[in-house]
């Protein structure tokens, strides 16, 4: 044991654990370097993991093409009332789903060691800081969470003998009983993955996956599901947003956070290389913000992770220089295309794909292949200080003022560029009717439009229309000092079905009005659905973008949102008596507003 803890309740714990999982060992990992590179020896040595030539200690690993995103069917929020979990999360009762999961757990481990992971959302030692403890099987979660976490000794050292932490069980759910071989990327049928939260007593218990958000459980489901039970709890908030700060050429400095959907453009936005001279963007978190009410009355923003766990195809030098760059040494690749000469490649990388190479299946691959090299979801984890933007203050323990909320989804058509809310609660109705594609962050449809309110809804740990209420209390608390808030979408599309704008680097210019706005400097016109600006009210200077489509970027269908009204109020009817008469009011108001133009 290299680093076990004084901690009777944490002790108890992974010796309830480890009697019910029956490991060969269980080992306390102390987050060093040198643990780190035993585990990836290991996992090299026995076909797991593959080093990248081209890019120092990293490696790649392709998991079991069962298995290769999050399992939104099989995730639970499991509290002693239906009602408190809310229609837009699955549940079962907690006794009938841990005997259910004791069943799976048991012996679960055999063959394997038990790890057991001391980690810190937020800095060590902050006052917003959370710990969580994760026992694995899996020395890829341990790799992955020393990337992701700030890992190790000094997280016991805080708990001391008594300390306030989160349990995250989780196994791959393959034993190797005697005679079995083990293989590449062990997991378990999808019958017998569970996701389960039980946000009354702050616990988490994952099983049969070890992709991302389903088995690196200090992100979705400590940092969102259940912080986002506790935050409601204690009048804060956590949000599947990214945090950057924008700094104009006078030197003004805005700080916004941005929900967008998974795979809609968080990371992309994070690390924005602004097109308009002098504006200078820099990133303070790219999936998950932590906020609280800060002694000035303002809201204050951290990223509770450490690293990025981001969606690899698409990613290039044109499209996010930033994460490239941050991706040149020490990370960890799935499910990417292994090239001959041992680097990664996935689909709309810079330059020419490689003329041969072995894709995510582990087959030999050419761009004439029938299928795609890269898994649609394929992801790097990459350590967030290597990112050459990030903010000099992205570990400040208080955190970052929020000037500006922005929510979004990616809409083929309907939905403008950029909306202004009227006011806090329009905001709120703007978040809480969010709509987006579905992408292949879930396993599931691809494409298929569904309400996600403040893209939330996979990760939200109790009613979704108490949610709704705590937004509404606490711009209460926040009164004039509450951020602005704004809707976008970057993925309109024409007939043709190409990308009307062309995003990226390029929002900087719809971010740039926003903070205009909100100094009362740029003009906006009202429209039913919110404040929207004219074409001339952007700085498209330099920017390729003929007229028509910019008028069709920034036009109001009438007709097309009294049809969003009428899908808005059956999205509404589900949260019965948990929506907000003032959600309601809302609605009516939209209605209204339509019907008077
Ligand atoms: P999660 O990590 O799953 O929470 O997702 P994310 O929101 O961080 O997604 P990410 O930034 O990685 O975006 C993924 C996809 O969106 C990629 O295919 C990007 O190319 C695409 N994307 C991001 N920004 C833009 C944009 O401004 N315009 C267009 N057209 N595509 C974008
Ligand atoms: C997401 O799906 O929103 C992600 C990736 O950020 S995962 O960690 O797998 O949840
Ligand atoms: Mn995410």
């Amino acid at each position: 044991m290299s680093a076990a803890s004084k901690h009777e309740r944490l002790q108890a714990w992974v010796a309830e654990m480890a009697e019910m999982c029956r490991p060969d060992a269980v080992y306390w990992c102390d987050g060093s370097r040198d643990e780190y590179d035993r585990l990836m020896a290991a996992m090299v040595a026995s076909g797991s993991a593959t080093p990248l030539k081209k890019r120092p200690n990293s490696f790649l690993f392709r998991s079991d093409p069962s298995d290769v995103a999050r399992v939104e069917d099989r995730t639970y929020i499991s509290t002693p009332e239906r009602i408190e979990a809310g229609p837009t999360n699955n549940w079962v009762h907690p006794d009938e789903l841990k005997a259910t999961m004791r069943k799976l757990y048991d012996g679960c481990m055999q063959g394997r060691t038990m790890y057991v992971i001391p980690f810190s959302m937020g800095p060590i030692g902050s006052p917003i800081s959370k710990v969580g403890i994760e026992i694995t099987d899996s020395p890829y979660v341990v790799c992955n969470m020393h990337i992701m976490t700030r890992v190790g000794t000094k997280v016991l050292e805080t708990l001391g003998t008594d300390g306030e932490f989160i349990p995250c069980m989780h196994s791959v759910g393959a034993p190797l009983t005697p005679g079995l071989q083990d293989v590449p990327w062990p997991c378990a049928p999808m019958e017998k993955k569970y996701i389960s939260h039980f946000p009354d007593e702050n616990l988490i218990w994952s099983f049969g996956s070890g992709y991302g958000g389903n088995a690196l459980l200090g992100k979705k489901c400590l940092s969102l599901r259940i912080a986002s039970a506790m935050a409601r709890r204690e009048g804060w908030m956590a949000e599947h947003m990214l945090i950057l700060r924008l700094t104009s050429p006078e030197g003004r400095r805005y700080h916004i956070a941005a929900a967008f959907p998974s795979a809609c453009g968080k990371t992309n936005l994070a690390m924005l290389q602004p097109t308009i001279p002098g504006w200078k963007c820099e990133t303070i978190g790219d999936d998950i913000a932590w906020m609280k009410i800060g002694p000035d009355g303002r809201l204050y923003a951290i990223n509770p992770e450490y690293g990025f766990f981001g969606v690899a195809p698409g990613t290039s030098y044109e499209s996010n220089p930033m994460a490239m760059e941050s991706l040149k040494e020490n990370c960890i690749f799935t499910n990417c295309v292994l090239t001959d000469d041992g680097d990664i490649w996935w689909e709309g990388m810079d330059g020419d794909p490689p003329a041969h190479g072995i894709d995510w299946k582990g087959r030999d691959w050419t761009p004439g292949s029938a299928e795609v090299g890269a898994h649609a979801n394929a992801r790097f984890t990459a350590p967030a200080r290597q990112c050459p933007c990030i903010c000099p203050d992205w570990e400040k323990p208080e955190g970052v003022p929020v000037d500006i909320f922005v929510f979004g989804g990616r809409r083929a058509g309907v939905v403008p560029l950029v909306t202004e809310a009227f006011d806090w609660d329009h905001g709120v109705f703007l978040g809480a009717t969010a709509s987006s594609e579905t992408t292949a962050a879930n396993i599931g449809d691809i494409g298929a439009l569904r309400r996600d309110p403040f893209a939330m809804k996979p990760f939200c740990g109790y009613n979704m229309g108490d949610y709704f209420q705590h937004w509404l209390a606490m711009g209460d608390r926040l009164g004039a000092k509450a951020p602005r808030i704004f809707y976008v979408n970057w993925f309109r599309k024409d007939a043709r079905g190409r990308f009307m704008w062309p995003g990226f680097g390029e929002n900087s210019r719809v971010l740039k009005w926003m903070c205009e706005r909100i100094d009362g400097r740029a003009p906006a016109v009202s429209t039913p659905i919110g404040l929207l600006p004219e074409a001339k009210d952007l700085d498209l200077s330099g920017l390729d973008i003929s007229p028509d489509d910019m008028r069709e970027l920034l036009r109001v269908d009438v007709d097309a949102y009294r049809s969003e009204a009428d899908s808005v109020e059956k999205h509404f009817a589900q949260f019965g008596r948990r929506l907000p008469a003032r959600m309601r009011r809302q609605l009516d108001a939209l209605r209204d507003r339509l019907s008077r133009s």
